[in-house]
């Protein structure tokens, strides 16, 4: 009996082990079942966060009126920001709006639609001492995992005493308030929404942007025709104010790329 289990046992983990990658889901299917799963991280103000029990913000708000007028149905994933392009990947959801920035490390893995907004980083701090990057020589800095700015930091302020990773931007934040890193850096419109929303501790954004990027939704390598649709739309949305409206109630300006 207890053979017979362990082979039955033998026999599912081979069969999990060669089971098929699963594959993001075609625009044809996706169109069929006039619903689609979008992942995002919902700890990106103010981009895609929660407003109590409500995920919202400028992203959630722009895929949902897209696909609204694609005529699908957004069932919405909220999921740690280092698994979103690798879930992607394995077909766990169809698409992925979360403030990724086009780079050429991400393109070789997944396919990016037009960008939705340019941005670029800021330092974020509370020592008087810290004017600029050459400051943060001997620093400890504060970065969310997996983003540009951790990438940035890492390839351009070489003597920095530590950079601290941290699953997402609130923590790295109350890194800097608490006294455990001296500096945080991150993209400057999460920076002003988040010293807006909580102003405690002397906290100052340092003028200067770091580098400039441009941000957009992403779908699953060979995804085209999604893509297409989604760039299709948003062009569309941009034409007829729609997008301006959106870019202006949640950011405060108009932040399309130029
Ligand atoms: N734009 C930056 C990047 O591409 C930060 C994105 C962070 N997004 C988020 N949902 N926390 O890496």
């Amino acid at each position: 009996m207890r053979f017979v289990a362990r082979l039955f046992t033998l026999f599912s983990l081979t069969l999990l082990l060669n089971a098929p990658a699963a594959f993001a889901r075609s625009f044809e299917q996706i169109e069929k079942d006039k619903t689609i799963t979008v992942a995002t991280e919902g700890q990106f103000a103010p981009f895609n966060f929660f407003q109590g029990s409500k995920l919202t913000g400028f992203e959630v708000e722009l895929a949902d009126e897209i696909f609204r007028r694609l005529g699908i149905h957004v069932d919405w994933k909220v999921i740690n920001f280092e698994t979103l392009l690798t879930g992607l990947q394995q077909g766990r959801w169809d698409f992925v709006i979360a403030s990724h920035a086009i780079t050429p490390e991400r393109e070789k893995v997944v396919l990016f639609a037009s960008p939705h907004y340019c941005t670029g980083s800021v330092i974020i701090t509370s020592d008087p001492a810290i004017h600029g990057v050459a400051d943060l020589k001997d620093k400890t800095v504060a970065v969310a995992t997996g983003t540009t700015s951790y990438d940035w930091v890492k390839a351009n302020v070489p003597q920095v005493k530590d950079v601290k990773n941290f699953p997402q931007d609130p923590d790295a934040r109350a890194a800097v308030q608490t006294g455990r890193a001296d500096a945080w850096v991150t993209d400057r419109i999460t920076a002003t929404a988040s010293l807006k929303t909580n102003s405690q501790g002397d906290l100052k954004i340092l003028p200067a942007l770091l580098y400039r990027e441009r941000v957009a939704a992403v779908a699953a390598k060979g995804n085209e025709p999604l893509v297409d649709q989604w760039n299709k739309t948003l062009s569309a949305l941009v034409a007829d104010g729609t997008y301006d409206k959106l870019s202006r109630k949640w950011l405060g300006a108009d932040y399309a790329c130029h």
